[in-house]
């Protein structure tokens, strides 16, 4: 008895030091991602092997850069990992984000509501994932995001109108998901790429009306359930150089403004119900056309 509390005492005091030791010696950043990772099912080896819970910084962790005056972590890729699991909430934590690369993983579940923490995020990646639930209307809050990819998970629900805040969203892929609704009117005139293809969206297509579309230059729309025709106001977005709209339940003629797009060179339109002539002004322009009315 009396041997067994000598040799515990020792041990205990030796945990504790440990213990504070490592707490008190890894950032903030470095707990949260610590925090992250404990909802994954699997932690490849190389990352394991190099998320040294005893550093005192995670800088120099597989994936992660920092910024080298005050070691916050600013870019996480784990791109390509083939990590499973959840996304933790934690990663807000990280507020100086600017760059989140988790493409090509095997993440489940939802998109966390805390991630509308991150103000600074520019780039946000989550495409090629599991994930399913509903993008927050929380994203709203995101008002740097430049890039978002969010293609080809199981996303469900409307695409929320607030998603017109990020005023500086330039590319915005929501392909390959499970959306329905409509496309929100209040998509920021800045956006250069987007694509919707392959979801469940209805309604009409907003662009080139008051929305404006000036600076578009690739539009995919491909295989929804839209209804009301192409507007004759796509005429409006003058830099668009791809439209694709492959089965998407367009109806009516094709207006002869698409011959104000001096850009275009790719049209795509076929298994729709489109009918009448195809405007003479589309060829002029357009080096490939394959209109199926
Ligand atoms: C995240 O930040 C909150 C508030 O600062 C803190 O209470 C919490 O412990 C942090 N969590 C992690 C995992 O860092
Ligand atoms: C993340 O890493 C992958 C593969 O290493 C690379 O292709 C991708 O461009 C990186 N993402 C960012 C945002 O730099
Ligand atoms: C998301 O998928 C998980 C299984 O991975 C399931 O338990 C959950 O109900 C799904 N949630 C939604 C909103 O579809
Ligand atoms: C956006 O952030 C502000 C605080 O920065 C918060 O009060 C508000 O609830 C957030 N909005 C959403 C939709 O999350
Ligand atoms: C978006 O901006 C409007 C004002 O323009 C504001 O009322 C609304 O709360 C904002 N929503 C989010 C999610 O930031
Ligand atoms: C994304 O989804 C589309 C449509 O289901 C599929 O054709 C494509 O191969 C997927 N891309 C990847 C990288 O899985
Ligand atoms: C461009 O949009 C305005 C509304 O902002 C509309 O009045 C005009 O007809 C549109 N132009 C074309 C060519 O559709």
């Amino acid at each position: 008895m009396m041997r067994m509390r000598l040799l515990l005492a020792p041990l205990c005091l030796l945990f504790l030091f440990l213990h504070l030791y490592s707490v008190s010696a890894l950032n903030s950043d470095g707990l949260a991602l610590l925090s992250f990772m404990s909802h994954w099912t699997f932690v490849p080896p190389r990352i394991n092997s190099r998320w040294i819970p005893s550093d005192s910084t995670p800088c120099s962790w597989e994936g992660v850069q920092c910024d080298a005056a005050t070691h916050r972590v600013v870019s996480l890729n784990l791109s390509y990992y083939d990590i499973p699991g959840q996304l933790g909430p934690e990663i807000a934590n990280c507020t100086q984000l600017k760059n989140l690369d988790l493409s090509y993983n095997y993440f489940t579940g939802q998109i966390p509501h805390s991630f509308n923490n991150l103000h600074k995020l520019t780039f946000f990646d989550l495409s090629i994932n599991l994930l399913n639930g509903s993008i927050p209307a929380s994203i709203g809050n995101m008002t740097q995001l430049r890039y978002l990819y969010l293609q080809n998970n199981t996303l469900s629900g409307t695409i929320p109108s607030t998603i017109g805040n990020c005023t500086q969203l330039q590319d915005l892929f929501l392909n390959s998901n499970q959306f329905q609704g409509v496309i929100p009117h209040t998509l920021n005139t800045n956006l250069l790429r987007f694509d919707v293809a392959n979801n469940k969206l209805t309604g009409t297509i907003p662009f080139g009306g008051s929305s404006g579309c000036q600076n578009l230059l690739f539009l995919d729309i491909s295989m929804n359930f839209f209804s009301g025709g192409i507007p004759s106001t796509i005429g409006n977005c003058t830099s668009l150089s791809q439209f694709v709209a492959v089965q998407c339940n367009l109806v009516g003629t094709i207006p002869s403004s698409i011959g104000l797009l001096t850009k275009l060179s790719i049209l795509l339109l076929p298994d729709n119900h489109l009918s009448g002539k195809i405007p003479p002004e589309i060829g002029s322009h357009t080096k490939e056309s394959n209109e199926a009315a």
